[in-house]
């Protein structure tokens, strides 16, 4: 597990959360993956596993609640293209760390304070039609990459994901990050104060359009799945191609997503009013319905010549 999580868990949460700090991971009885120790089994084994407040879910855009209210998501430092890092794979991901103190953070949109940024991390699949942990109206994505940021004013992690959209061609833009990733193919690779440009990892913006994000309150998608977490999930997902996708293949990880947790109580919000991903799906729908109604119009119809036929005899 990431150190830093562990390191967080221990110092951070072991008021909130006792059971953990009272009893270290020892060894065997806690080991997970994604394999024969995978998701099933760890709600036996973390009790916080089975909680009701559990990530990732699926956005499902209908049932999303737009919030005026929510303003502006302000990502600091994100553009700072001489930030260094290092990355390393912890038997379960790859992580990537700022190897200095960054300032890169996460502000606004109702959370409290500013979090700054420890770690990203990925979450990939066997092949390109899965990998993300968010499915959005069940759709599931190639590839999500986790930026997860702490505070000082409370023991809660707020995270930003991001999703990956299979494409056809190539997004250029990713190549100099997928060169160093795929180097890190198990825990004894890593690689030391690597330049990494982020805002590349994000979706393209430009200077009109705010971020636009779903937000909802969950847990960390692993062990311990600790249910303290602010997600923030960006709506616009970044191109990757099959070809780009292929640095995961030779990975001693093979994939890592959670499958999606139940809402519960829970609902999402978002900070812009949702129309469905599957829109031409959707387009379909309307066709068949719109059908419907002829068809049922048709049927008044006869229906109601029957009737005027019947009182006219
Ligand atoms: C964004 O966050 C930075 C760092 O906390 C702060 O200096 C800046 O004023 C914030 N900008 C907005 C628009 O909130
Ligand atoms: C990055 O570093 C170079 C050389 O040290 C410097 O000239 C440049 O202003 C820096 N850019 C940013 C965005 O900090
Ligand atoms: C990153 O690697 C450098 C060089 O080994 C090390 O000094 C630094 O502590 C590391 N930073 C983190 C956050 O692990
Ligand atoms: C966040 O986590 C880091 C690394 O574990 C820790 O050093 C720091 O004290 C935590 N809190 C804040 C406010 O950064
Ligand atoms: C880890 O990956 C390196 C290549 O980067 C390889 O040489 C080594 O055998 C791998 N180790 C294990 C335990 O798979
Ligand atoms: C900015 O982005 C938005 C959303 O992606 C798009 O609708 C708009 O046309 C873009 N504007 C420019 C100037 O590129
Ligand atoms: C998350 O929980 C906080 C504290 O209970 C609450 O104020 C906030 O409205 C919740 N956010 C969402 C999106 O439900
Ligand atoms: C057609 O009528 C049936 C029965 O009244 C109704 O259940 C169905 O939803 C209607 N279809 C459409 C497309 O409105």
């Amino acid at each position: 597990m990431n150190k830093i999580i562990v390191c967080l868990l221990f110092s951070v949460f072991s008021r909130l959360f006792a059971d953990i700090a009272s009893t270290p991971a020892s060894g065997h009885s806690k080991h997970w993956d994604y394999e024969r120790n995978g998701p099933d089994t760890w709600l036996h084994k973390f009790d916080h596993c089975k909680g009701k407040s559990q990530s990732p879910i699926d956005i499902q855009t209908s049932q999303v609640r737009y919030d005026s209210k929510l303003d502006n998501l302000n990502l600091t430092g994100y553009t700072n293209i001489n930030t260094t890092w290092n990355i390393t794979h912890n038997g379960h991901t790859i992580v990537v760390t700022p190897s200095k103190r960054t300032k890169i953070s996460m502000s606004g949109a109702k959370l409290m304070d500013v979090f700054n940024l420890l770690h990203f991390h990925i979450h990939w699949g066997l092949n390109v039609y899965q990998g993300s942990e968010h499915t959005i109206d069940g759709q599931k994505y190639p590839l999500e990459i986790h930026f997860v940021h702490n505070t000082t004013s409370n023991s809660r992690l707020a995270a930003l994901g991001v999703l990956y959209k299979l494409e056809p061609t190539d997004n250029v833009q990713l190549n100099d990050f997928l060169d160093i990733i795929s180097k890190i193919l198990n825990e004894t690779t890593m690689i030391e104060q690597q330049v990494i440009d982020i805002s590349k990892l994000l979706p393209p913006r430009n200077k009109t359009n705010s971020l636009r994000f779903y937000r909802y309150n969950g847990s960390l998608t692993t062990p311990p799945c600790n249910e303290a977490v602010t997600w923030t999930l960006l709506e616009y997902p970044v191109p990757i191609s099959a070809r780009q996708l292929q640095v995961f293949q030779h990975n001693s990880v093979r994939w890592n997503f959670r499958p999606i947790q139940k809402l519960h109580t829970r609902h999402v919000i978002a900070n812009f009013k949702p129309e469905s991903v599957n829109n031409e799906d959707k387009h379909c729908a309307c066709e068949t319905k719109n059908n419907g109604i002829k068809l049922n119009y048709t049927i008044m119809f006869l229906l109601a010549s029957l009737f005027i036929n019947f009182l006219n005899v």
